[in-house]
């Protein structure tokens, strides 16, 4: 693959914020990438998830709360570097976070999307994460938690180019795997999709879920499964 988040590899990213941080996996890549940061602050509204990255990262410059994205805690112009990763297609008020990202983003920021997408040319693999998230989804939402599909390409473009930012770039990216049915890369996909059986249990729809359930693991098994195509974006706030 080729390291799109190299360019970032020559920038002091300061005080970051990693919006909707979940466990924290996103945390790993803004660590990686900048050449250096004073804090990071993950907030997501997951009890669950912020206890998981709160022990994932017990480093002192690393802080994660739970908090709604509609109403962060921080004065305005408080982060150099806000971030939000694979969590568009979560937000139920996508225009009510973006205004507080940017409230809280200061003049001149750097602002960091990246989000997967559910079209262009993307292998039976990459097909089976799309299908695997879709489902997901409609879990979600039958559950009542806000989870939209997947966006598609352009709708991201769209909703990126309407912000107020300048310097604006995209680049296109996934992660290339040799073997997409290995056993260690598909066994805890397949724990997973099993772990969200037991989640439709107590829905209407259970068994028809349950059945489209079976129907990705043997996919993930025969086809396997590897990360849908995502678009990086970057711009700096106006
Ligand atoms: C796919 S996960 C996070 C992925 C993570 N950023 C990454 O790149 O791996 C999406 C997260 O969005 C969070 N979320 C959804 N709506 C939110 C909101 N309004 N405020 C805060 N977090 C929210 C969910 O709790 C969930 O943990």
């Amino acid at each position: 693959m080729k390291d799109v988040f190299k360019k970032l590899s020559h920038i002091d990213a300061g005080k970051v914020l990693d919006a909707a941080t979940g466990r924290g996996d996103f945390i790993n890549v803004i660590k990686q990438s900048f050449k250096s940061y004073s804090q990071i602050i993950g907030v997501d509204s997951s009890d669950t998830a912020v206890r998981q990255a709160q022990k994932t990262f017990p480093e002192n410059d690393i802080e994660i709360y739970r908090m709604e994205l509609e109403n962060l805690s921080y004065a305005d112009g408080y982060f150099d570097t806000v971030c939000i990763s694979n969590s568009l297609h979560h937000l139920e008020n996508k225009d009510q976070v973006f205004a507080e990202l940017l409230r809280v983003l200061k003049k001149g920021g750097l602002m960091i999307v990246v989000e997967m997408y559910r079209d262009g040319k993307q292998n039976q693999a990459q097909q089976t994460h799309i299908m695997m998230h879709h489902w997901f989804a409609r879990i979600d939402t039958l559950n009542k938690t806000y989870h939209w599909e997947t966006f598609k390409r352009d709708d991201i473009l769209e909703l990126v180019k309407a912000l107020p930012l300048k310097e604006t770039s995209f680049e296109d990216y996934y992660i290339p795997v040799d073997n997409p049915t290995e056993p260690k890369l598909i066994e805890p996909l397949i724990k997973n999709v099993q772990d969200w059986i037991k989640k439709c249990e107590s829905i209407p729809e259970a068994e028809f879920i349950c059945c489209e359930g079976q129907k990705i693991i043997e996919r993930i098994k025969t086809i396997g499964c590897v990360s849908a195509s995502r678009l990086l974006i970057t711009g700096t706030k106006k």
